[in-house]
């Protein structure tokens, strides 16, 4: 669907998910994250861009896991993560948008949870190619664990611990090879409602990540 339809379907309040793809599972065990190795940070650094053109080939799970560790994985025995937050509130749940359904992710005991049996991804934003790249995440914060966060101050915090968040998944598709951009112009709304999110649950950003449409497809 065309960015313009999008955004139109947006304003009268009509983005919706489509029917699953798939066989989705209510629990998705991911393999253990491989949290050694990979590219120099520098040269991650290096090669951190956006990008907007995705091929449509799924993420192995290995992929997707290592991409979720280093997002916002668990890297210290206790429970700290790779991405800070204010006070170590942890306030930022991660949802992830596949062909087969939403998911959220549990990063201490490394699963996938499964929260809708629809297709999510056209609903996480109004550019086209976030209908069809394999992979969008979405950045939530739960006000209900920043209750030591004043109030005022709670919506800008959790914005920075999504941010963290966003740089670290920029730096493993720098790292791996794939393509990725963080997205603010999203209809909050229609996500929240997708997902069947609380009154404590503020969206904040949506990421899209998968190959560059360009890559030579393995056979
Ligand atoms: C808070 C924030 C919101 C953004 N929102 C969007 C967006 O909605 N759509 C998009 O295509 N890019 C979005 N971007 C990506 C920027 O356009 C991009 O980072 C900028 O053009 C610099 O390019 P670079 O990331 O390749 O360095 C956003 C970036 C940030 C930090």
């Amino acid at each position: 669907m065309g960015t313009l339809t999008k955004f139109a379907l947006g304003m009268m309040g009509q983005l919706r998910p489509k029917p699953a793809q798939g066989e989705a599972s209510p629990t998705i065990v991911l393999p253990s994250p491989v949290t050694e190795g990979g590219m120099p940070l520098m040269t991650a650094l290096s090669r951190r861009q956006s990008a907007r053109t995705f091929a449509r080939d799924e993420l192995p799970l290995s992929m997707l896991s290592n991409l979720l560790w280093a997002a916002c994985g668990v890297n210290r025995p206790d429970g700290g993560r790779t991405a800070p937050s204010a006070l170590n509130a942890q306030e930022i749940d991660v949802y992830v948008a596949l062909p087969s359904g939403a998911y959220l992710y549990h990063a201490a005991a490394n699963v996938l949870q499964l929260k809708v049996v629809r297709d999510l991804r056209r609903v996480t934003g109004y550019q086209d190619f976030v209908d069809d790249a394999p992979l969008d995440l979405v950045f939530v914060a739960d006000h209900s664990r920043m209750k030591l966060v004043p109030v005022g101050q709670r919506a800008s915090f959790a914005s920075a611990a999504a941010g963290a968040i966003s740089q670290n998944v920029y730096l493993f598709a720098a790292s791996n090879g794939l393509s990725a951009v963080i997205r603010a112009w999203i209809d909050r709304e229609a996500i929240a409602d997708a997902l069947g999110l609380s009154h404590d649950q503020q969206v904040l950003l949506s990421q899209t990540v998968g190959y560059p449409k360009d890559r030579v497809s393995p056979t």
